[in-house]
Parts: structure tokens; C-alpha cells; sequence
């Protein structure tokens, strides 16, 4: 029988929120380069690395070709600098409703807790919203090959866990992020709505829509209907 021994969590858009902050950085360059992008932007970005998310943010203002590779870096830096801006004020109060409970209850029933963000800034919200130390496992996006949808990341969290993938819950908010977990060999949650996670089977419109026993069931219903 396969039991639930960890859940690996994304983190913008499932332990916080953090869109509207990644869309404004994402404007503001935009303007800066005399072209403007609209919110549909964001679904695009969700859970894609900062450079290829530069890629698809300069595509949209027909500047894809425009620019050199070391000249994309100091593009992505300027907007990291503009979005570090936007989440400095970052506390407690920014973590998603029913993402402490969740994390709590985790905890106490000793299934493990994995963090696989491509966000390069992910540590720094770990710690400034004060949940750092629920944390088993911290991949660092540095050490991994290919970001979401490729499997990558989830499988590092998973190895470092020293847990098989099958026995693990990948929880998302991004149909990338989705993918990468489908393609772990892992079982995802969603967070959002089914229109964007149509490759989700189980989909919650919060944290607080779940808890250890809906995760749990999950994981057995993948056993008894496969
Ligand atoms: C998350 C967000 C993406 C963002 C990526 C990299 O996955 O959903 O929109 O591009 O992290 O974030 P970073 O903080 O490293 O620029
Ligand atoms: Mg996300």
C-alpha cells in the first residue's frame, strides 16, 4: 500500500501571493522598454524560471530577437530589482489562508515538507513569512537542470527527501508546475481554478479546501484505481 510520506510545495501562488508583485516588476520593465503587457501575461509566467519568463515577456512586445544574452541578464536583473522592491514588506500576514494549518497538521502527523520553487527568492519569503523551519527540504533552483514542466526539481526534492516519488504529493499552482509533478511520477494538487489547471485531476480553489486526510486520499485513490 502506498502511504503519504511528503508533500512538496510550490511557492508563489500556493504558500503566498505573489503574481500581482511578478506582473508589476514585468510591467514596469515593459514601459521602461517603450512596449506595455497585459495581465493575461501572468498565466504565462506562473512557475516558468525568471530568464525564460524574460523571453516570453520581450516576445510579447516583438523585441524577442532584439537583445543580446548578457544584456537578458541585465534585463532580468533590473526586474528582479523592481519586484525584490515589491515584496521587502513581506510578513506572516502575506501567507496564503490555510497554508500554516496545513503545514502545522503536516508536521505533527510527521509526513515531510519539501519546498520545489523556481523562485530564486523563495528563501528569502520562507523566512521573511516566518515558516522556514516547517521545512524538511529547500531545493535550491540553482542546482536544477531544467525548470517546470521537466521533472527535475520535484525529483531533487523527492531524492533529497530520501522518499520515492509515488509516496509524495506535489502541490502547484501553475499548469507548468502541474506537469512537472505528473512527470515525477508524482500525484499534484492544484491551487486555482480548473479553467487554468486543466491537467489536474484535483483542484482546490485554497489551502483551506485541504487537508491531510483529502491528501492522503488522493494518494490511495492513485493506488486502488490504477
Ligand atoms: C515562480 C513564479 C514565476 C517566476 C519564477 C522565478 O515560479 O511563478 O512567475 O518567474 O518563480 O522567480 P524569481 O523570483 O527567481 O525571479
Ligand atoms: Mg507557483
Amino acid at each position: 500500500m502506498i502511504t503519504l510520506e511528503a508533500v512538496i510545495f510550490d511557492m508563489d501562488g500556493v504558500l503566498t501571493e505573489t503574481s500581482r508583485q511578478h506582473y508589476l516588476a514585468w510591467k514596469q520593465l515593459a514601459r521602461d522598454l517603450g512596449f506595455d503587457i497585459s495581465e493575461a501575461i501572468n498565466e504565462q509566467v506562473k512557475g516558468i524560471s525568471r530568464l525564460e519568463s524574460l523571453e516570453i515577456v520581450l516576445s510579447a512586445g516583438g523585441m524577442g530577437e532584439r537583445f543580446s544574452e548578457a544584456e537578458k541578464i541585465e534585463l532580468a536583473d533590473k526586474k528582479n530589482l523592481i519586484y525584490q522592491s515589491l515584496i521587502k514588506e513581506f510578513t506572516k500576514e502575506n501567507l496564503s489562508v490555510g497554508a500554516l494549518e496545513l503545514l502545522t497538521s503536516l508536521k505533527s502527523n510527521n509526513i515531510k515538507i519539501a519546498l520545489a520553487s523556481v523562485s530564486k527568492n523563495a528563501q528569502f519569503l520562507l523566512e521573511a513569512m516566518e515558516i522556514s523551519s516547517y521545512f524538511d527540504v529547500i531545493v535550491d533552483p540553482r542546482e536544477v537542470k531544467h525548470g517546470k514542466p521537466a521533472p527535475d526539481i520535484f525529483l531533487m526534492a523527492a531524492k533529497m527527501l530520501g522518499i520515492k516519488p509515488k509516496s509524495c504529493i506535489g502541490i502547484e499552482d501553475a499548469f507548468a508546475g502541474v506537469e512537472s509533478i505528473k512527470s515525477a511520477g508524482m500525484q499534484p494538487i492544484g491551487i486555482g481554478s480548473k479553467a487554468h489547471l486543466y491537467n489536474c485531476n484535483h483542484v482546490y480553489s485554497s489551502l483551506t479546501e485541504i487537508n491531510i486526510d483529502t491528501i492522503r486520499k488522493i494518494i490511495y485513490e492513485t493506488e486502488c484505481c490504477q
